[in-house]
C-alpha cells in the first residue's frame, strides 16, 4: 500500500507550496497527486497579479490599507482575524517567491512591480507581465523537485476515507493504467482548485476544475462553507468565457458599451473600471439587460477597450491578452476592442477550513487550501490579486499544519482502505461494462445551463428553486449514466463521470444556500431581496451532507476592527 506521512492532493500553487513546506521537514514523507501535470495547473491562469502591501508602487499603501480593501471587498463577510493573518504574511511570502526564482517584472529602481487592481485603494499587485500565476507554477515545481517532493501525475482522487469522525487516508486512481489504490497517511492537504465549471462553458475555469477535493471533503461530512457567493470575473472572452486579466483594467483598458460610453462612471464614479469584480460585473450585466450591449441573436456583450494603451504597453505587459484575443477572438487588441461578458471564475465559499493558521478542518488531519477551501478571507466577494496570496500564504500555513497533525496521528487503518478501494473498484468495472444509458455529456450540460440561467450573477427565488428541482433531477438521472468506454487505460470517459457526479453536489449546495441568503451582498445579487440585510444575515452558510440529505446552518462571522458599513467605490 502507498504510505506517507503528508499527502497533498492538487498540484497548482497551493498545492506545491502546502508541498514546499512539508518536504522542509526531513524526518516526513510527503507526496502530491495531482490529476494534471503540475506546471499546467489552473493557477496558471490568474494572470494579473499577487497583492503585497509593499508600498513600491505608492508610498501611502500599507499592510492595514490592505486589510481594509479586502474586509469591504468581502462585504463584511470576511473573517477579520484570518484577514489580518493574510495581509500581513502577504509581503514576505512574495519576497520568499522572489528568492526561489519567481521572475517579477519590475519598476524603474529594480523592485517587484506593482500594478493597480479592482477594490484596492492603492496599486499593491506584484505582476509578471500577464503571466504570473503561470511563473509561480514553474518556480513551485522546481523548488518541490529540488526537495525531493514525491509527485504522482495524472492520479485522480476518488475518496477521501474518513471513519467515525477519523481521517483514514484516500482512494486514488492512476489515470495511466486505472488501477486504483488506498493512500494510508497520517494527514492530508487539498489543495484541488474551485468548480467554476458547474457553469460550464461560461466559466474562466479550465475544463478539470470540478472540485473533486471538495466534493470529497463535503462526502467525507466536512461542510461547505458560504457556496453561495460564486464570482463572476467581469472580462470573460464573450464567445468562451476566457480570462482576460484584470491587468488590462489596470493598465488603463477602457469598458464601454454599445454608444462608446464608459458606462462604468454610472456604477462606480471613483474607481470607473477598477472597481471590484461584483461591482462591475452586474455593470456590464445591466448594460447588456437595458439594451446597451452590443452584438444581437442573444448574443451580447461589451467591449474591453485598450487601443489606446499603444502597442508597446500591450506588448511588454499584456502579451497573453493579446495572444488569448487573437487566438479566441481572432482580433487584434492593438487595433480592435475585445467583446468581453461576465464568466464565472472564481468559488470565495470552498471546504470549511476551522483554524486559518493551519488550515485544518473539523476532521482532524484534513487540511484545506487554495481556492478550495474556506478561510474565509474573501467572505462574499474576492479582489483580484488576493487569489494567488491566498494560495502561498494559506498554502505555507497548510503544509505546516499537515506535518503538525503528521506528527499527533498516527496511519490509518488498512482494512477501511482495501474496502473502500473495492467498492471503487467494482464501479470503475460495471461502469466500463455498462451499454447504454445517458450521456454523462448531457448531464453535465443541463447542469451548466440551469447554473448559468438560473444562479448567475443576478438571482430571485423562483429561478433558483428552479435550478435547485433540475439539479436533484439530474442526481438521480445521473445513476442511469453511462461512459461508452470499455478501457482500463486512460478512461477519460470514467474520470468525466466522477467529476460529473462532483459538480453536481457541489452545485445543489449552490443553490440551496443561494435561496435560503435572502438577501444581497458582494457577489449574491438578489433581484427580489436588493439589499444586504446585516441583522439578519451577518454570518456564514454551512451546508453539511448526510448522507443523501443536505443540511443548511450558520455560524459567527469574526469582526474585529470594521463594522460592517455601505460600499462605495
Ligand atoms: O484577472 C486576473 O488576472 C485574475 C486574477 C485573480 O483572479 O486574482
Amino acid at each position: 500500500m502507498l504510505t506517507y506521512d503528508v499527502v497533498i492532493v492538487g498540484g497548482g500553487g497551493a498545492g506545491m507550496r502546502a508541498a514546499l513546506e512539508a518536504a522542509r521537514d526531513k524526518s516526513l514523507q510527503v507526496a502530491v497527486f495531482s490529476k494534471t501535470y503540475p506546471t499546467r495547473s489552473h493557477t496558471g491562469a490568474a494572470q494579473g497579479g499577487i497583492n503585497g502591501a509593499f508600498a513600491f508602487k505608492d508610498p501611502t499603501d500599507s499592510i492595514e490599507k490592505h486589510f481594509k480593501d479586502t474586509v469591504k471587498g468581502s462585504d463584511f463577510l470576511g473573517d477579520q482575524n484570518a484577514i489580518d493573518f493574510f495581509v500581513n504574511e502577504c509581503p514576505e511570502c512574495i519576497l520568499e517567491l522572489e528568492r526561489m526564482g519567481v521572475p517579477f517584472s519590475r519598476d524603474e529602481f529594480g523592485r517587484i512591480a506593482q500594478r493597480p487592481f479592482g477594490g484596492a485603494s492603492s496599486p499593491r499587485t506584484c505582476y509578471s507581465a500577464d503571466k504570473t500565476g503561470h511563473v509561480i507554477l514553474h518556480t513551485l515545481y522546481e523548488q518541490c523537485l529540488k526537495h525531493g517532493v514525491k509527485f504522482y501525475n495524472e492520479w485522480f482522487l476518488l475518496e477521501l476515507v474518513v471513519d467515525k469522525g477519523r481521517f483514514q487516508g484516500l482512494i486514488v486512481q492512476n489515470m495511466h493504467d486505472g488501477c486504483i489504490h488506498p493512500v494510508n497517511t497520517k494527514s492530508v492537504v487539498i489543495a484541488t482548485g474551485g468548480f467554476g465549471r458547474i457553469y460550464w462553458n461560461r466559466t474562466t475555469n479550465a475544463l478539470n476544475m470540478t472540485g473533486d477535493g471538495t466534493a470529497a471533503c463535503f462526502n467525507a461530512g466536512i461542510p461547505l462553507k458560504d457556496p453561495e457567493f460564486v464570482q463572476f470575473h467581469p472580462t470573460g472572452l464573450a464567445g468562451t468565457g476566457i480570462l482576460m486579466s484584470e491587468a488590462s483594467r489596470g493598465e488603463g483598458g477602457y469598458l464601454i458599451n454599445k454608444n462608446g460610453e464608459r458606462f462604468m462612471s454610472r456604477y462606480a464614479p471613483e474607481k470607473m473600471e477598477l472597481g471590484p469584480r461584483d461591482l462591475v460585473s452586474r455593470a456590464i450585466e445591466t448594460e447588456i439587460r437595458e439594451g446597451r450591449g452590443v452584438g444581437g441573436n442573444g448574443n451580447f456583450y461589451v467591449l474591453l477597450d485598450l487601443r489606446h494603451l499603444g502597442k508597446k504597453k500591450i506588448l511588454e505587459r499584456l502579451p497573453q491578452i493579446r495572444e488569448l484575443a487573437i487566438d479566441f477572438e481572432n482580433l487584434d487588441p492593438i487595433e480592435h476592442p475585445i467583446p468581453i461578458r461576465p464568466s464565472c471564475h472564481y468559488m470565495m465559499g470552498g471546504i470549511h477550513v476551522s483554524d486559518h493558521t493551519t488550515c485544518s478542518t473539523p476532521v482532524p488531519g484534513i487540511h484545506a487550501a487554495g481556492e478550495c477551501a474556506c478561510v474565509s478571507i474573501h467572505g462574499a466577494n474576492r479582489l483580484g490579486g488576493n487569489s494567488l496570496a491566498d494560495v502561498i500564504v494559506f498554502g505555507k500555513a497548510a503544509g505546516k499544519g499537515a506535518c503538525l497533525s503528521a506528527k499527533e496521528l498516527s496511519s490509518g487503518a488498512e482494512p477501511i482502505l482495501l474496502k473502500r478501494t473495492a467498492y471503487w473498484e467494482e464501479k470503475f468495472r460495471t461502469m466500463r461494462e455498462k451499454g447504454h444509458g445517458l450521456k454523462v455529456a448531457e448531464v453535465r450540460d443541463r447542469l451548466a445551463a440551469t447554473m448559468w440561467n438560473n444562479v448567475g450573477i443576478f438571482r430571485t427565488e423562483k429561478e433558483m428553486e428552479k435550478a435547485l428541482s433540475e439539479v436533484e433531477e439530474l442526481l438521480q438521472e445521473y445513476n442511469s449514466c453511462y461512459i461508452g468506454d470499455s478501457s482500463t487505460k486512460y478512461n477519460s470517459a470514467f474520470i468525466q463521470y466522477v467529476e460529473t457526479g462532483n459538480l453536481l453536489n457541489l452545485a445543489k449546495a449552490v443553490a440551496l444556500a443561494a435561496i435560503a441568503r435572502k438577501e444581497s451582498r458582494g457577489c449574491h445579487a438578489r433581484d427580489d431581496y436588493p439589499t444586504r440585510d446585516d441583522a439578519n444575515f451577518l454570518k456564514h452558510s454551512t451546508v453539511t451532507k448526510i448522507g443523501d440529505e443536505y443540511k443548511l446552518s450558520y455560524i459567527p462571522v469574526t469582526i474585529t476592527k470594521y463594522q460592517p458599513e455601505e460600499r462605495r467605490y
